[in-house]
């Protein structure tokens, strides 16, 4: 070992009030482990009284309990980029005590190069492996990793031996230059490589290497319910429909999914039904399903920017390295979710809404126009340039107190422009060469919910105006929303 070896605590005097960490990883895997929790034990005894140690927090996507959840407990976060899917730092956000800069996944690397959030104090990174020439081997993700230590004044390496040689190869990391250098990217098809298996870095900014021997820790899935299972049927059924008429080609185009228990019951039921073919993905996040899916041949390949596996996965992939060791392969985000590359490759992307509105508009992040929830993500890196972008949500929220369509969205995340497929447990809107008119009659008759539905022909007729393009009333738009946070039940609205 050529850099200094650090314990956990030696680590964290390395970062200092006031500075901007970068921390590596994705999705909750591939993250570091003991110095984030060092780190947050240090800032805990620090602000017991007052706040004296804070740092801005810039990673590539969501984090494990040990990093924001330690941290926003802490009190040790002052602003928080790109996003998050964590309880303790939702809260910490929504009460004001971090600023959170909720951005595309895509463009936070580069933002980070272009020097837009200001010095890259530390980067903080978890390798499987260190190579006798000093080549780090990344572990179950790779998100922004290649560009912050590009970045960062110094990185500190945590060295994961859980997961011993077995990661090497399965990583491409490509870096992209800043303008006016930057080259189109060469991948052409979803197992192409163009960068290379080891994370190149100036050992000069290595200021400490961190031994840890810890797995990965995701949030189990909650069992499917009826909901999930029909808009997953939906999904699969439309897909089919469409490639049997030609829609899609013939070898079928890869899928994006997104995260979470409604794009793990989308890919089942795509995996189930023997009438597709075998399909590959070009996706952010690999999850359990895509693991069990390429077991069964249904998977040809997949590339994303994590593993994010629960344990008994991650050791099922191990246990078949050989059938996944070349059909597996994680890439940067900025690859992941490059324009070029789902504009490129025909990703048909299939992402979930909180609440969506009769004209397409999706709201992804935040409830009732003001808390969030998670954050942008990818969703809308993969919608705007997808070959075909589907939107999915269950019809209502909470009991059918509220309903998730909705006359207008009160935050819009995806635009009208961007989304071609809605699709709830009702069934499928295709908006697709429609009119605003036209698209609402669709949405309601096909994803409302039987209990909303004269509500929204009433909206719909009552803010027709044929002067305009878009039936739309200044009094009445948000009329559904207000009753919500009025009486608890969107059910009671009456319009004015
Ligand atoms: N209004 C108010 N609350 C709503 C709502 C609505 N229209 N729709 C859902 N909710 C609530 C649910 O009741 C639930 O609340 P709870 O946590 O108190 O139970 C919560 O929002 C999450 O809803 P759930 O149905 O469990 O959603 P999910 O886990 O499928 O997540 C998103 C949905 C939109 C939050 C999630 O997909 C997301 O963060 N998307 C943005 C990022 C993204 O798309 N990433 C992938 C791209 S690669």
């Amino acid at each position: 070992m050529r850099y200094p070896v650090l314990t956990a605590e030696e680590a964290i005097g390395l970062i200092h009030h006031g500075d901007t960490v970068a921390i590596g990883g994705f999705s909750s895997v591939g993250t570091p482990k003991a110095i984030p929790a060092a780190l947050a034990a240090y800032a805990a005894e620090a602000n017991r009284d007052e706040v004296t140690f804070q740092i801005g927090l810039v990673t590539g996507g969501a984090t494990g309990s040990q990093i924001d959840s330690a941290l926003a407990k802490a009190r040790a976060v002052r602003f928080r980029t790109p996003f998050q899917s964590n309880p303790d730092m939702r809260r910490a956000i929504n009460a004001g005590e971090v600023e959170y800069y909720d951005l595309h996944l895509s463009h936070i690397g580069q933002d980070v190069n272009y020097g837009f959030l200001g010095r890259i104090h530390t980067a903080i990174i978890e390798a499987s492996a260190i190579t006798p020439e000093g080549r780090i081997i990344l572990s179950t993700s790779v998100g922004i990793t290649p560009t912050i230590v590009r970045a960062a004044e110094q990185i500190i390496v945590e060295l994961n031996q859980s997961h011993g040689d077995r990661l090497e190869g399965m990583h491409d990391l490509y870096t992209l230059e800043t303008p006016p250098y930057r080259q189109h990217i060469p991948i052409f098809h979803v197992n192409d490589r163009t960068g290379s298996p080891y994370l190149d870095v100036d050992p000069s900014k290595i200021a400490g290497v961190v031994y840890t021997n810890e797995r990965d820790h995701i949030a189990p899935f909650t069992p499917l319910n009826d909901t999930t299972r029909r808009i997953g049927q939906n999904v699969a059924s439309f897909l089919l429909q469409e490639w049997q008429k030609g829609g899609i080609p013939r070898q079928f185009l890869p899928l994006q999914s997104g995260v979470g228990n409604i794009a793990n019951a989308v890919l089942g039921a795509l995996g189930a039904d023997p009438n597709l073919p075998a399909f590959s993905m070009f996706t952010e996040v690999i999850q359990n399903s895509v693991i069990d899916l390429m077991l069964e041949g249904r998977i040809r390949f997949a590339t994303g920017s994590s593993l994010t596996l629960s344990e008994d996965h991650l050791d099922l992939m191990y246990d078949h390295l050989d059938v996944f060791r070349d059909r597996i392969l994680l890439r940067p985000q900025e690859i992941t979710n490059h324009p070029e590359m789902i504009r490129r490759l025909g990703v048909i992307t299939i992402n979930t809404a909180l609440e969506a509105d009769l004209f397409g508009n999706i709201n992804s992040t935040h409830v009732m126009g003001s808390k969030i929830m998670n954050g942008i993500g990818g969703s809308a890196d993969f919608a705007r340039n997808a070959y075909l972008s589907v939107f999915t949500t269950p019809s209502t929220a909470k009991d059918g107190l509220i309903s998730s369509i909705v006359p207008n969205v009160s935050h819009v995340d995806s635009t009208e422009h961007d989304v071609r497929i809605l699709v709830t447990e009702q069934g499928v809107a295709d908006l697709r060469g429609k009119s605003p008119r036209q698209r609402a009659a669709c949405i309601i008759e096909n994803c409302a919910h039987p209990d909303y539905k004269e509500l929204l022909w009433d909206y719909l007729k009552l803010s027709e105006n044929r002067t305009g393009h878009i039936p739309f009333s200044l009094k009445n738009a948000f009329r559904m929303h207000q009753t919500f946070v009025e009486e608890g039940d969107m059910r009671k609205t009456r319009y004015i």
